[in-house]
């Protein structure tokens, strides 16, 4: 079955939200900012979510492979086991190994199983679910369409429901926008409810850099495709040869920072009357935070949204890990004391 023939089926489950996605106002800020930025979810058009299925491919890009081997070695303890129905809440494209392996464990272990998507990029996020659908037949596949924030705000805890982040995405939401989007998750859970983050860790610099430094230029293309969807979609005149990838580890967020950097000085029409954008040589658009993260870090996280860690489950180098951690109750939430221990 292709995406074409997906008709009806297609229609009663996949649910796109209306989200206020401004593209034009969030470009035209951004490149306006003494600091230039570019939101990362703008990373992810057909092209852009394309050139990232082909990054997941890329020797240097490993995170992928060492997430894969943790989830077949730790999924049965992960979907757990019931009698009951067991909910796969993911944040980010369902397209991946990774997706099938904790599908079929769950299969395996209760009665039965939904698997509810949640993306931005709607392509992706259709293919998948036609897929899915197509392979799983039992599964109860579906998939909502927008902006995370927007798109949980949505959806009502279910119980029992696993809920997905993974392929190290929480590392694109830095600080507390990342509290934020946890909060956010913890909203659409049950009590007791579980959450699994895979989560890429820091280690050797050169090794962290690497990842974000592909030989065949493909994370370069993945980059600069931001550029020319602005030129594609608002009709700048942004000359793309101007620009070069740039991502590096730096201590000051932990984070691998991607960047566009443009050669020499220039200013190019933004299109449309929205007037001129000026670069000076050797000035950077910041472009993506790919944050590494610490034990303790992820533990101060967890507190910080609400949530209790229940395990810590790095690989062999140490190099990428997947945590579980438990919805906490409410009085943990607000971050009252607990009376608890008065009675
Ligand atoms: C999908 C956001 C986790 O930050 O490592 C890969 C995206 N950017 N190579 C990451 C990405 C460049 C990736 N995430």
């Amino acid at each position: 079955m292709n995406v074409a023939d997906f008709g009806e089926r297609y229609r009663e489950r996949i649910w796109e939200s209306h989200f206020a996605e401004d593209f034009e106002r969030d470009v035209v800020t951004g490149l306006s900012a003494s600091n230039k930025s570019i939101p990362s979810k703008y990373l992810y058009d057909a092209l852009g979510s394309t050139l990232f299925e082909a990054i997941v491919l890329l020797p240097e890009y490993d995170l992928p492979r060492r997430e894969n081997a943790l989830l077949e070695r730790y999924v049965e303890r992960i979907v757990g086991r019931s009698n009951g129905r067991l909910r796969l809440l993911e944040l980010g494209s369902g397209s991946s190994q990774k997706t099938r392996t904790l599908i079929e464990a769950a299969i395996e272990c209760h009665e039965a199983v939904e698997y509810t998507a949640i993306d931005i990029a709607l392509e992706a996020v259709r293919a998948a679910a036609v897929q899915l659908l197509d392979r799983y037949p039992r599964v109860d596949v579906r998939a909502f369409v927008g902006d995370y924030f927007q798109v949980l705000g949505e959806i009502a805890p279910q119980p029992t429901t696993l809920a997905l982040f993974l392929g190290s995405n929480l590392g694109n939401y830095p600080g507390e926008r990342g509290v934020a989007l946890l909060r956010a998750l913890r909203g659409a859970l049950a009590p007791s409810d579980t959450l699994l983050l895979g989560v890429d860790v820091r280690k050797d610099r050169a090794l962290m850099e690497r990842a974000y430094n592909d030989g065949i230029g493909v994370t370069a293309a993945f980059s600069k495709n931001v550029l020319a969807r602005v030129n594609r979609d608002l009709g700048a005149e942004i000359d793309l040869e101007n620009f070069a990838h740039l991502a590096r580890f730096e201590e000051g967020t932990g984070s691998v920072e991607s960047y566009l950097v443009a050669d020499r000085a220039a200013t190019y029409s933004l299109g449309g009357g929205r007037g001129t954008v000026r670069f000076a040589a050797g000035e950077r658009i910041h472009i993506e935070s790919s944050h590494k993260f610490t034990h303790e870090e992820l533990q101060d996280l967890a507190t910080a949204s609400g949530f209790v860690e229940r395990a810590y489950l790095p690989d062999e180098e140490a190099a990428f890990a997947l945590v579980l951690w438990e919805r906490g109750d409410d009085a943990a939430e607000r971050n009252t004391p607990s009376l608890a221990h008065l009675e």
